[in-house]
């Protein structure tokens, strides 16, 4: 983490990387591509750029094969390194890209968005979108390496910042009450992007790493990131991705908070501060105008879901700021969709 840390890939990539795929979509690339493309050419030879047009309707299998093909017939081979730069979308398809190119090859997450730069980059989850739902075809694989420079958090549009803003409150909900109570303080100077201070980049990854390094695969804590997502992968999809994953999350989370009051005694004040926090970072805090039945296909398709019964949702649900409702062996909370319902409701 820090300015010019891009610059710095001599010593992050792998040994034995002969050719690099540097995978971005077009406005990254436009943004900050050559430079990039041209200090990696002088270290490891061959770069082969990669790019595609921006949004979540790029994150897909044919994107990915387009990709493949374009590496497959420049002869790319095992000594490639895949360097992904950008937001979450340009990591999640690089990534996996990286994950089943001649069977994995090594990759590099350079984020450039708010929401890459807290959350995204870290945990070596990668994937693609189906019309079934979000993230379900994909694979773990860690990345060598990870550049986060905040200088390119300038350049983000106000809308993007924002949507990157509502990871960083989930991140405080879930594991920080000391981070929470900080972006609350800062509300002001958060409105609008900036380059933010390393040392608090570095403590929302931290967050994040600890709880992968705990549970790499997501069968314990690292759940907990989830929060908000039951409620904002759902609205992604029956809205068609008019809302970005940040903003669509900011909803989820307000709602998911609703049905933890109900369900794991969030208390009244916590769920108020939560809401009054988005509210002042200017995010969402009322669900969109959609019947609760548009959203029920999606929600069973979530792959969290675990076996559980019908009629009943899995969500990671906070039993205060900082602290999530669950113990040891259930990291999640089984919620009667009826009650989800009711929550979804409160919020109109
Ligand atoms: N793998 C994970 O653990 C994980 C975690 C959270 C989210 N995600 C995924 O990430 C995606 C959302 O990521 P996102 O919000 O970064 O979206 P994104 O990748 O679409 O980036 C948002 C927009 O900002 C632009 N942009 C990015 N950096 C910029 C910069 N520095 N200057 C100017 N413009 C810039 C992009 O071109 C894009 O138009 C979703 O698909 C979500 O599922 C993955
Ligand atoms: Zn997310």
């Amino acid at each position: 983490v820090g300015s010019g840390a891009a610059g710095a890939l001599d010593g992050l990539l792998p040994r034995g990387c002969r050719e690099v795929a540097l995978v971005g979509d077009s406005s990254v690339m436009g943004l900050y591509g050559e430079p990039l493309a041209r200090r990696l050419e002088a270290l490891a030879g061959t770069v082969h750029r990669l790019s595609f047009p921006p949004g979540e309707a790029s994150k897909t299998r044919e994107t990915k094969a387009v990709l493949e093909d374009r590496l497959l017939e420049a002869g790319a081979t095992r000594g490639l390194c895949v360097v992904a730069l950008g937001g979450g979308i340009s990591l999640d398809l690089g990534g996996f890209l990286a994950a089943t190119y001649l069977r994995g090859v090594d990759w590099i997450a350079v984020p450039t968005s708010l929401l890459a730069q807290v959350d995204a980059a870290v945990g070596g989850k990668t994937a693609v979108n189906t019309p079934r739902g979000k993230n379900l075809v994909g694979a773990f694989h860690q990345p060598a390496a990870i550049a986060i420079d905040p200088t390119y958090l300038s350049t983000l549009a106000p809308v993007e910042w924002r949507a990157g803003l509502a990871e960083l409150v989930k991140t405080a909900c879930v594991a920080d009450a000391a981070l929470f109570a900080w972006i609350e303080g800062e509300v002001v100077a958060l409105g609008a992007p900036h380059v933010l201070d390393e040392r608090f980049l570095e403590r929302c990854v931290g967050i994040k790493a600890d709880l992968v390094v705990a549970d790499e695969r997501e069968a314990g804590p690292r759940a907990y990131l989830n929060f908000g997502h039951t409620i904002g992968h759902a609205l992604e999809k029956a809205s068609a991705h008019a809302l970005r994953h940040g903003e669509a999350v900011a909803s989820g989370m307000v709602v998911e908070a609703e049905l933890a009051r109900r369900l794991c005694g969030l208390p009244d004040r916590d769920a108020s501060r939560l809401v009054a926090c988005l509210a002042a970072l200017g995010l969402e805090t009322r669900r969109p105008s959609l019947p609760f039945a548009a959203l029920a296909p999606f929600l069973g398709a979530d792959k969290k879901r675990r076996a559980g019964r019908v009629g009943e949702v899995e969500l990671a649900l906070p039993r205060r700021i900082g602290e999530m409702a669950g113990a040891e062996g259930a990291w999640t909370v089984a919620a009667p969709l009826a009650l989800l319902e009711e929550a979804w409701e409160a919020r109109a």
